[in-house]
């Protein structure tokens, strides 16, 4: 959790904005580029690294995000890099809504083929697209050759 043993807190609580929870330890980093986010904008972000998770002997990482939402395209993103992760959406200090993030059944625009021979690697305009084959252990089939990415496969093609 975020607060140590006098507890203070590390992180402080944000007033508006996005805390996504949960997130596979080490893919914090991740989470903010694949949303675009580099630092360079006038929001407030903070990165936790390996906090501990309420689960045991287990670890995580958050990102807090504020003054900004999120669509449901970067929403789709977050959950190929972290099916796990949880979105709370923050007003006035308060939670207002807290749900985990859901593989879509096609994923659209947001992975690239593995296979360089693909029509989706191509110079033609055709945008990558997968079918969701697998929820766990992550598995999406490219819909134009047939090739399949695992979870560790489809992270570097985000
Ligand atoms: N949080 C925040 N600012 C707020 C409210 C919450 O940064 N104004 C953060 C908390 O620090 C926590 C996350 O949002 O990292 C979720 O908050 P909460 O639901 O209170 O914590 P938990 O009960 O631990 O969440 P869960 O049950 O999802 O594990
Ligand atoms: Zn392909």
């Amino acid at each position: 959790m975020e607060e140590n043993n006098k507890s203070t807190l590390k992180v402080n609580k944000i007033k508006d904005g996005i805390v996504i929870d949960h997130i596979d330890h080490g893919k914090a980093l991740k989470v903010l580029s694949t949303l675009g986010i580099d630092g360079g904008e006038d929001f407030t972000v903070s990165i936790l690294m390996n906090v501990r998770s309420k689960a045991v002997d287990s670890f995580k990482d958050i990102v807090k995000i504020e003054k900004r939402v999120l669509s449901k395209g970067e929403l789709d993103r977050i959950s190929l890099v972290s099916p796990g992760a949880t979105i709370n959406i923050i007003k006035n200090y308060e939670i207002e809504r807290k749900f985990t993030v859901e593989i879509p059944d096609r994923i659209v625009g947001i992975v690239k083929c593995s296979n360089q021979n693909c029509i989706s690697n191509n110079k033609e305009p055709v945008t990558a697209e997968f079918t969701l084959e697998s929820r766990s252990p992550l598995k999406i089939r490219c819909i134009y050759c047939d090739r399949t990415l695992t979870q560790q496969e489809l992270y570097h093609k985000i």
